[in-house]
């Protein structure tokens, strides 16, 4: 390490287990000392920052907590917030060389921090603003800020930045890093494990089965999985993840939905895990399937690391991953139909899924390592003031 490295206070809003935070998890444990990191909410986050030996601290949100992504403009209470905030986060500012925030909530906070502490301030765009992800309210709230008072935004694919620019962002602020995922955890999963696992879910020794990870969110696409299922009649699926923002009415609504459709016994709903990887290699095909622009989809390069043949949606930084015939199969989101062909075409083909599946597994590894994007996001955060 060279004295020029940054030293950054991370800023996120979360305080559970999404992607942008697990990214984040990965990049400031890389950091190590050079790093601290500020959640605007406690929760599991901040223990497995801590179980990293990241330095963590929560300033806990107050009235900016209740602004949502379609909220058209924030209340004065949330202003004041805003401020009563940043100063407890400009505290911890003092030894860094740059604020680095990992959401659009904590952008906010980070501006202002980054004010009153004479820091840059960097945003890790990780949406892509645009509707329906967003409203055209907070995108040109957003977009604007972004343009005075960030240094630098590293973007999570080439879509996201796209989205950014297109909205009116400023290109020259921008810098694509892709996540990047360490394989280690995939390269230690034992088969006899995996189907140790596959006894113990419940799901019969021969069933195909297929398996999709995320929270539960409309856009993610679950339900689109579930209709696809009911044209698969033998398939079983294991659906894993929970509702992290609030989405309590869409999990009962899927849950509806597979007992409508008589999916009972052959779907499986775990809730949230922490062992990712070894459901992954029970599984014999990885599913991504959200219906808008996915921003990256770390679950779709885990997949390939687990050395699972891939399905996903044809939009967003998918299309940055996925080479469709190649190391994945794409499809179009939301056609259910065009899912359940995929499923059937790689069931009926398993020395083809398995060659797909090797082929991406190497361009994982190669293409999304972690080295990368922790250099990328040093290279990014260095060299601002
Ligand atoms: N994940 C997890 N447990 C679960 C479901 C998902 O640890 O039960 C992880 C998953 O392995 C991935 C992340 O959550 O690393 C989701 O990231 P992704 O980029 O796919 O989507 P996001 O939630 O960030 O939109
Ligand atoms: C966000 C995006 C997801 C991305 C993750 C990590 O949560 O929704 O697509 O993979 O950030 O950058």
């Amino acid at each position: 390490m060279t004295v020029a490295e940054p030293r950054a206070l991370f800023i996120d809003h979360a305080g559970v287990l999404g992607g942008a935070e697990l990214s984040l998890l990965d990049v400031a444990t890389a950091f190590g000392a050079r790093a601290e990191v500020v959640l605007l909410t406690d929760g599991p986050f901040r223990m497995a920052l801590e179980a990293r030996g990241v330095a963590v601290s929560v300033v806990p949100l107050g009235a900016l907590q209740q602004v949502k992504k379609s909220t058209r403009l924030p209340s004065p209470a949330a202003l004041a917030d805003t401020v009563r905030v940043a100063r407890r986060v400009a505290k911890h500012a003092s030894t860094h060389t740059v604020l680095c925030a990992n959401s659009q909530k904590a952008f906010v906070v980070a501006v202002a921090a980054g004010l009153i502490a004479g820091r840059p301030v960097v945003w890790h765009l990780r949406d892509i603003l645009a509707p329906p992800h967003f409203s055209r309210t907070n995108i040109t709230a957003a977009v604007t800020l972004a343009n005075l008072r960030a240094a630098r935004i590293i973007a999570n694919s080439r879509a996201t930045a796209d989205a950014f620019i297109a909205a009116g962002g400023r290109e020259s602020l921008v810098r694509v890093v892709h996540n990047g995922i360490d394989p280690a955890p995939f390269d230690a999963i034992d088969d006899l494990a995996a189907v140790a696992t596959r006894r113990q879910l419940g799901v019969p020794p021969r069933a195909y089965l297929v398996a999709m990870f995320g929270r539960f969110h409309e856009w993610k696409g679950q339900q689109v999985l579930l209709d696809a299922l009911a044209k698969v009649p033998d398939v079983h699926a294991l659906i894993v993840g929970a509702p992290l923002f609030g989405e309590e009415a869409f999990d009962s609504a899927l849950k509806a939905q597979a007992t409508r459709l008589g999916l009972h016994g052959r779907v499986h709903f775990l809730g949230f895990r922490a062992d990712v990887p070894l459901l992954m290699r029970t599984a014999d095909v990885i599913v991504h399937a959200s219906v808008y622009p996915e921003p990256f989809g770390r679950v779709i390069v885990e997949g390939m690391l687990a050395g699972r043949p891939v399905i996903a949606a044809r939009a967003g930084g998918v299309i940055e991953i996925v080479i469709d015939g190649d190391t994945g199969v794409l499809v179009t989101p939301g056609d259910s139909s065009a899912l359940a062909q995929a499923i059937e075409a790689l069931r009926a083909d398993p020395a083809g899924a398995a060659a797909m599946a090797e082929r991406g597994r190497a361009h994982a590894r190669h293409g999304f390592s972690l080295q990368a994007m922790v250099r990328g996001v040093s290279d990014a955060l260095a060299g601002l003031d």
